[in-house]
């Protein structure tokens, strides 16, 4: 098993910030801000990082894994500059979803979970997003839902992105 990560004082004082949002004795409360907090300084939440938020907030390291786990935006390993997620659930599977999800990795040389060689993008399949009318959709970086995703729509996407990331954007 890994040692706990060392928290840095900002990072402690982030915790501080979110933790009192709570009474004292809820402060597991913050788990998901301080997993977020975690992933917005170092790109994904490693184990070590997740016992360290365990230690933190009085927890168990194995109920900070159920979350991180749990939910697709935490990254358990390092992701590209840009990460897809593609619903893959039953309504969107009845819509092009597989097929949309399948389009991207060929389109990229990978297999899902992967991230290209140049480190531009990640492939992901993801749970339901809430938008199953708008069948296919994928989510960028967590944050972008994009609808109705044909394959001529996914690849000025792809297009897009790795001009961006050559870029550096
Ligand atoms: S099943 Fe894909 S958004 Fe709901």
């Amino acid at each position: 098993m890994n040692a706990p990560l060392t928290l840095s004082d900002a990072t402690r004082a982030r915790f501080d910030r979110e933790v009192a949002k709570y009474p004292p004795e809820q402060k597991q409360s913050a788990v998901m801000a301080c997993l977020s907090i975690v992933q917005q300084e170092q790109g994904h939440v490693s184990h070590a990082a997740e016992v360290a938020i365990a230690d933190y907030l009085g927890m168990a390291p194995v109920a900070v894994q159920e979350v991180t786990t749990f939910y697709n935006m935490y990254n358990q390993k390092p992701v590209g500059q840009y990460k897809l997620n593609v619903c893959t659930n039953l309504p969107c599977q009845l819509r092009g979803g597989q097929d949309a999800l399948e389009h991207v990795c060929q389109r990229l040389g990978v297999h899902k979970g992967e991230t290209t060689a140049d480190g531009a993008i990640t492939v992901q399949e993801s749970e339901c997003l809430g938008a199953c009318a708008d069948a296919p959709v994928l989510l960028v970086n967590d944050r972008q839902m994009l609808s109705y995703m044909s394959h001529d729509k996914l690849d000025r996407l792809l297009d897009k992105l790795q001009g961006a990331a050559k870029k550096g954007a």
